[in-house]
């Protein structure tokens, strides 16, 4: 056989010679299949964009049962697929046959803004379910594999638990409408049988038992692939290929924590080598290396019932942390443990877990040549032509004790910073240690056990304070000798005192309870695992006199988006002749390009073209520096280095080749002779002291200053950056056309697409086009770096005259491009008794990149003192360079860091002073302008029983020495900036009546379309189903500025009122003459009279209404003293957002703001390498954004009531970014917790200690200022 043969959507599909060893499920999905709904970002199961659901008949026999799972198809070789069963997004629900349940449930919610991680989600949950019934609990626990940047996930858990079998009845919806089971269509049919017959079919298969199938398929890129059912196989193929270039393919995950670009010439698919599946028990449990995760957390579920092997439960509840489900749905043993074997430094938790029980390895070195080693001697053994055939679980009696813990960046989907697990064999009195193993990951490639400690131990008395010093003093020395630093991992220094600590809490966790002191007690607890359900509260009130405006309703686009049927713009179809291009990067942070050689990239088949900056014919920039918008650009970047690098990976050049992958290995291929290479300068905090790398850009001086200066404080405040995320990356795709270019660019500012194309290849604006439909995300990334690409793209269409598809992968975006600001701010206070500043220095230095464009002191310049009194301010902002990439606006630029160096000024003079930070920053309340503050405090202090909630704490804190609590409230006024230009056209279709609007705002999940639609409807009185929202493009909405600011879609919307008076002007005559007639009726007789049904409008600076926002957060936190991990326990905020034109939106608009700046202070953090600037978080792998239960386990979001800003905006106020500014208010509420730790250390709560943004869990950790000494159990 050579070919393998599966279906998708019932269709049955068939590939062999003509894919690649890295054509996956997903490639093939969106570009054979033309399926594109199945959407992408990672590409290494990161961000579950991907995930489809599959059955296959291997699973069937082995469960017993028809199993239907989810898997990240960006992970899957196609010619994996054999006989399997796939379901995209598009086989669920369309137009056609009727949407699914989940589908209309997630759009009716708002669980969708871009809605390019919509289709993800629904299938990540359509397969959860298939799998079996789960609680609210679960669902929320068991969606970790997926990310969505806008929403803030609270509207997604609550679609999605509605389908739990314990959802509160009203609002439950019959899972029976899922049809969980395909065979019986019942669910409870389709729990797992418990019966003797699954025992059967669990057990080893024997080889006679499989009927053998080979695969032989001779790749396109000259791979060769087999797949084989029969382990004697492997040998034969071995023996026959060799063993000098080969891979065992199980899962195929492995790739997603060691990137892979190219695989080697041998694959052999052994998925379907039963002999490598299931398990027995003989006195050990042996389960087959072959089995994936997510069975063998089934077998150790249903073995755990065996007292000998009840401790399984705890390897269950690690495992439960291990990646996500559908990466154990495919991921196996063997192959985790062979990653771990090629890469010791992989922080793999089945490495250490076996590690801790005493596991060992069975590894068949040839037919019937086995070899069983334990742990510590497998990462030695040399594995070369060899399987790794079983793994043996050893018995234990209950004389064994067993903890594990693993500590992440965030509470779920990430990898160990350092895990650990501890297994001490005690008397039967419980006390002496007889036997004892202490295993860590995470902490270097070779250390995984704690030998000299676990020597120390055995044969004492475990429970004691002495055993448990002396054990502490002999592991601090054991770990001095072996911890190494591991980067981007935290420090050496977190992660031995991580080590330590870790080792106290599993003993404070195995301890008879009376042997506690109930002040260390709450060490023993797993913080993430004592979050319960989460729960959000919205309140608001609307007008239903003046609906479909301030109506509360979902996005036009939901439910399309929800079944993949949105188009974003590497949606377009391939066209024949299309080629792909790729960045070349470089590799040194300064220097001067001597020579590029990209001969060994263009000697490989399929590569076609290499272009440097010489190729371009005209300007070499992709920022448009005008006189229009000199306040936001002075200088043009470089699309490709001329020479002079400024930064590591700065992009030098394009390759350009027949496919996406080939374009990605031929880029590394190109190769660049430097001189003069320099060490580049790449913190702020270092930056901000050579004089001629900052510029003095604005000073704003006092207007008066106090008299009573009681204190003087100063400081240093420094947030370092942030990436967007965006899970739809930088894309554009363009073709050649008759006159010109069209390209489909992922955009924000598709005028900029424009002119910088016409500016770089010297071609007429009026020969290129720009379309975009929306955006799967943007946060100001794709404002002027999408130009950038595109720019490159359409270099490749100009020189080629073929179409050209660019996708900017997620490593690339991270490394080649500028982020979030890092910013530094110096500042000098004084205030009086209370805490009221008389006179502030404060000096913000902004870290521009390598080049100073997209203004942050413009954005900032009335930002700086937030809602407090302006009056002492002097304010004094630098702009600074530093050998990064050029930084860019992110959602809420300078205004954001702005207001956070307030906010953490504020609570420093509290602090110091030792007064209540409420009380400080009400006492500098600027009650002129921002008064609505005070009013809004009132109302959250009340509502949120703020008095009683501030005395528990302080209780908790003085009770529990391990875990604190902080509760803090932040302020915020928030002024937008500046004044935009657009287009809006309007058009009424005679027939029907129908309404088209095309305006210059481009739709990422803002809403700008469905608020168009209401105000559109709310002038015409018709039903917002007769309305349209198209596309924009350079022909119809010509010259319009940049979507952002969360101006736009205020702006469009007055753009449309404009349209609509024109229109109803020109109808008033015959509506006089006809009377009461209906819309229809009405505009079939203007078309009569041929009076015009299209009405253009441009909004520009006439029009502008900047109106303060205003905002109030109560945010309560927990922290574990002992691992640094946190959890938000509960945020009450309040915004000020005039009457809502839509509140729904607007909800989410918030709590989506609201998540994004909680991932900015807390676990987004950018790591470089200091000798060269290189971004060594540069994969999901490494870079962490919130996930569904990292954010409030009760968030409670309300509107200011009663607030209405003008007419013209029938009342409402911009929305898209105040709140992230308000995600702060997590790092106050950490800082309480700290200090109270710190209290317990013996500092005093009065001295101030700086932390660096984002407060991640090294830094929470190691400011607690914890000693081992102070680790006790009584
Ligand atoms: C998003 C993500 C998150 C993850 N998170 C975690 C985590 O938190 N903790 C953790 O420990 N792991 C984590 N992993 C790793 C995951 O567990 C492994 O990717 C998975 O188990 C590998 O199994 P596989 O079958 O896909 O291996 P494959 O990718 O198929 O193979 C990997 C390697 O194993 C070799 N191999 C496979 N089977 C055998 C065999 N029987 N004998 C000899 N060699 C063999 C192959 O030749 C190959 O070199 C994560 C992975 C991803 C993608
Ligand atoms: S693209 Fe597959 S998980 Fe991100
Ligand atoms: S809606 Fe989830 S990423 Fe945009």
């Amino acid at each position: 056989m050579d070919r393998v043969t599966f279906k998708i959507n019932g269709v049955k599909h068939s590939v062999g010679h003509e894919v690649s060893s890295t054509t996956t499920l997903l490639d093939y999905i969106r570009k054979v299949a033309e399926l594109r709904g199945t959407k992408y970002m990672c590409k290494e199961a990161g961000c579950g964009a991907c995930i489809v659901s599959y059955s296959r008949p291997s699973d069937d026999a082995a469960f017993g049962r028809h199993i239907v799972q989810g898997v990240n198809s960006c992970m899957v070789s196609i010619t994996s697929c054999q006989d399997w069963e796939i379901t995209t997004i598009e086989g669920i629900g369309n137009r056609l046959k009727g949407y699914h349940p989940l589908q209309v449930t997630l759009a009716k919610d708002n669980g969708t803004q871009c809605g390019y991680c919509s289709p993800g989600w629904v299938m990540a949950m359509y397969s959860l379910l298939k799998t079996k019934p789960r609680t609210m609990l679960e669902i929320e626990k068991d969606l970790s594999s997926n990310i969505c940047r806008c929403t803030g996930y609270r509207p997604i858990m609550d679609a999605f638990k509605k389908f739990g079998t314990d959802a509160p009845p009203n609002v439950m919806i019959d899972i029976e409408d899922l049809k969980i089971c395909e065979k019986t269509n019942k669910i409870s049919k389709c729990n797992r049988p418990t019966n003797s017959k699954l025992d059967k079919e669990w057990y080893l298969v024997s080889k006679d038992e499989v009927p053998n199938k080979i695969i032989q398929i001779e790749l396109h890129d000259h791979r060769l692939w087999y797949r084989v059912e029969l382990l004697i196989d492997i040998f034969n193929i071995f023996m026959e290929q060799g063993t000098n270039s080969y891979m065992l393919i199980n899962g195929n995950t492995g790739k997603g924590v060691v990137p892979l670009l190219e695989y080697p010439r041998l694959l052999i698919d052994i998925s379907c080598v039963w002999e490598l599946q299931g398990y027995y028990i003989d006195q050990n449990l042996v389960v087959g290396a072959g089995t994936t995760l997510t069975k063998v957390m089934e077998i150790f579920d249903k073995v755990s019932e065996d007292e000998y092997f009840a401790y399984l439960r705890v390897l269950n509840e690690h495992l439960e942390l291990v990646a996500h489900i559908p990466v154990k749905n495919i991921g196996t043993l063997a192959g985790n443990l062979m990653v771990k074997h090629h890469h010791p430094e992989f922080q793999s938790d089945i490495f250490l877990l076996l590690s801790t029980v005493g596991a060992e390895l069975t590894i068949l070195q040839g037919p019937g040549l086995m070899e069983v080693v334990p742990m510590h001697q497998f990462l030695q053994t040399d594995m070369t032509g060899k399987v790794l055939l079983n793994v043996l679980f050893p018995p234990l009696n209950s004389q064994y004790k067993i903890w594990t813990d693993k500590i992440m960046p965030r509470a779920q989907n990430s990898h160990a910073y350092v895990n650990c697990g501890f297994l001490y064999k005690l008397d039967r009195k419980n006390k002496e240690v007889f036997e004892c193993r202490i295993a860590y990951g995470g902490l270097s490639p070779t250390f995984t056990r704690a030998v000299r400690t676990e020597s120390y131990i055995v044969g004492r008395e475990l429970f004691t304070n002495e055993t448990l010093q002396g054990a502490l003093e002999v592991l601090s020395k054991e770990l001095d000798l072996f911890v190494v630093p591991m980067p981007p991992n935290p420090s050496v220094e977190y992660r031995k005192q991580l080590s330590l600590a870790l080792f106290y809490k599993g003993l404070l966790a195995l301890a008879p309870k009376h042997k506690v002191n109930s002040y260390y007690a709450s060490g023993a607890i797993k913080l993430h695992e004592s979050r319960g359900l989460s729960r959000g509260q919205q309140d608001f009130e609307t007008d239903p006199t003046t609906y479909p405006v301030n109506q509360p309703i979902p996005k036009l686009e939901g439910v399309l988006q929800c079944a993949g049927e949105a188009k974003y713009s590497e949606d377009v179809p391939t066209l024949p002749g299309e080629v792909y291009a790729c960045f070349v990067l470089t590799t040194v942070p300064l220097g001067k390009i001597v020579k590029i050689d990209p001969s060994k990239a263009l000697e490989r088949p399929g590569v076609i073209a290499f272009y440097s900056a010489a190729d371009i014919p005209g300007l070499n920039s992709f920022t448009p520096v005008d006189e229009k918008y000199i306040t936001l650009f002075k200088l043009n970047e470089e699309v490709l280095c001329n020479g002079d690098v400024k930064y590591y990976n700065q992009p030098l050049g394009i390759v350009v080749a027949e496919t996406e992958r080939l374009a990605q290995i031929a880029s590394k291929l190109v190769h660049v002779t430097y001189t003069d290479v320099k060490k580049p300068v790449i913190d702020i905090k270092e930056a901000k002291k050579i004089p001629s790398r900052n510029t003095l850009t604005l000073n704003i001086p006092p207007t008066r200053v106090g008299p009573n200066v009681q204190r003087v404080i100063t400081g240093e405040k420094t947030v370092y950056s942030q990436y967007h995320f965006c899970m739809e990356t930088l894309v554009c795709v363009s073709h050649p056309t008759e006159e010109g270019i069209r390209a489909y660019s992922s955009t924000q500012w598709i005028d900029s697409v424009q002119n910088m194309t016409s500016q770089s290849l010297k071609m007429d604006m009026s020969k290129i086009d720009v379309i975009i439909r929306r955006l799967g995300g943007a946060y100001g990334l794709k404002i002027t770096r999408a130009t950038q690409q595109a720019v490159a793209c359409n270099l490749v269409v100009y020189k080629l005259n073929r179409p050209c598809r660019f996708i900017q992968s997620m490593r690339t975006n991270m490394r080649a491009v500028g982020k979030r600001l890092p910013n530094s701010t110096d500042f000098e206070v004084g205030v009086n008794d209370q805490g009221v500043i008389q006179y502030i220095n404060f000096s913000i230095y902004a870290d521009n990149g390598y080049i100073y464009n997209e203004n942050f002191t413009y954005y900032g310049m009335d930002a700086y003192y937030n809602c407090y009194d302006r009056g002492p301010w002097n304010y004094t902002s630098y702009n600074t360079v530093t050998d990064t990439a050029s930084n860019t606006w992110c959602r809420s630029p300078g205004t954001l860091e702005n207001v956070v160096a307030t906010e953490m000024i504020l609570e420093q003079i509290a602090y110091e002073l030792g007064l209540d930070p409420l009380n400080v920053r009400l006492a500098n309340l600027d009650r002129a302008r921002s008064s609505a503050v005070q009013e809004m405090t009132d109302i959250i202090i009340e509502r949120s029983n703020y008095r009683e909630r501030r005395e528990s704490v302080e209780k908790f804190n003085k009770e529990n020495r391990w875990k604190k609590r902080g509760l803090r409230f932040t302020f915020l006024r928030w002024s937008p900036v500046g004044n935009q230009y657009y287009d809006v056209n309007l058009c009424v279709y005679h027939e029907d009546g129908t309404v088209c609007i095309s305006h210059g705002g481009v739709e990422m999940g803002q809403g700008i379309n469905t608020k168009a639609a209401q105000i559109c409807a709310y002038y015409f009185k018709i039903p917002i189903e007769k309305i349209q929202v198209k596309p924009n493009d350079t022909v119809i909405t010509p010259n319009c500025f940049t979507t952002g600011g969360s101006l736009t879609t205020q702006n469009t919307g007055i753009g449309v009122q404009k349209c609509c008076e024109q229109i109803l002007l020109r109808l008033a005559p015959l509506r006089a003459r006809m009377g009461d007639v209906s819309w229809e009726v009405l505009v079939r007789a203007a078309f009569t009279a041929d009076i015009d049904l299209q009405a253009h409008a441009i909004v520009n600076a006439l029009d502008t209404e900047n109106i303060d926002v205003y905002g109030v957060t109560l945010s309560e936190v927990e922290i574990d003293v002992l691992t640094g991990e946190h959890e938000i326990k509960r945020v009450d905020l309040m915004e000020d957002t005039g009457r809502s034109t839509n509140p729904d939106i607007d909800i989410g608009q918030i709590e989506g703001a609201f998540i994004m700046g909680v991932g900015y202070w807390t676990c987004e953090e950018m790591v470089y390498d200091p000798p060269t600037g290189e971004v060594l978080t540069d994969r999901t792998w490494e870079y962490h954004v919130p996930q569904a239960r990292d954010i409030p386990q009760d968030f409670r979001v309300s509107f200011r009531k009663g607030s209405y800003s003008t007419p013209r905006l029938f009342g409402a106020k911009v929305v898209g970014e105040p709140a992230t500014c308000m995600g702060v208010g997590i790092a106050l509420a950490l800082r309480e917790a700290i200090t109270a730790a710190r209290t317990d250390s013996g500092i005093s709560s009065r001295i101030w200690y700086e932390i660096d943004g984002p407060y991640t869990v090294e830094k929470i950790y190691l400011n607690c200022a914890t000693k081992k000494e102070q680790f006790k159990f009584y």
